[in-house]
């Protein structure tokens, strides 16, 4: 059994042109060699055609409604890939009948993998920094991001976050 068959949370931070969708679409061309179906969102317009669909001008809430969709239909864990999460969810509260909530609590003990994407930590859904299995964490420079790093995990990951070249994302399973 591949690792992708199982579900999980997985968090890619980093500021603007650190590499995270660059990283994201790698993660999806692994994924999809295992014979995982795909969602994404992808407002900007930066994924090739997968074994899902790609999804742009959609919400990450109409995303995860058609990545649970497939997951169903398919009988297969599906992972749902949201391009910037932060800007599109923010801190709003998720209400109980939110597809987007059922995927970030549940997903991994059922259906979805879930791979968000986000600039700025301090702005990620606290649900999801909350339950993320895996976070890869990329350059940040902003005082509130760091001083986020800082608290989660402490000054020294805070510190080698503040240096990190593109491309280079330190992985924490918090
Ligand atoms: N590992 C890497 N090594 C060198 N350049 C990279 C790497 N990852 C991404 N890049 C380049 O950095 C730029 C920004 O990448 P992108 O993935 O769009 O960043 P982000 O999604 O964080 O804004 C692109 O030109 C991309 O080709
Ligand atoms: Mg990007």
């Amino acid at each position: 059994m591949s690792t992708w068959a199982r579900p999980q949370l997985v968090l890619i931070l980093g500021k603007r042109g650190t590499g995270k969708s660059t990283w994201a679409r790698a993660l999806r061309r692994r994924i999809e060699a295992t014979g995982h179906p795909t969602v994404v969102r992808d407002p900007l317009g930066e994924y090739g055609p997968g074994t899902g669909p790609v999804l742009r001008g959609t919400s990450s809430e109409e995303a995860a409604r058609t990545a649970r969709e497939l997951a169903r239909r398919t009988r297969r864990v599906v992972w749902l890939f949201l391009e910037e999460i932060d800007s599109d969810v923010g801190r709003q509260r998720l209400d109980e009948t939110s597809q987007l909530r059922h995927v970030i609590h549940y997903g991994r003990h059922m259906d979805v993998g879930l791979i968000a994407v986000a600039r700025r930590p301090a702005n990620v859904h606290p649900d999801l920094r909350n339950l993320a299995d895996v976070v890869y964490i990329g350059r940040l420079t902003g005082d509130r991001d760091l001083a986020w790093v800082e608290e989660w995990q402490g000054k020294r990951l805070a510190e080698q976050v503040r240096e990190a070249p593109v491309g280079r994302f330190l992985r924490v399973e918090p």
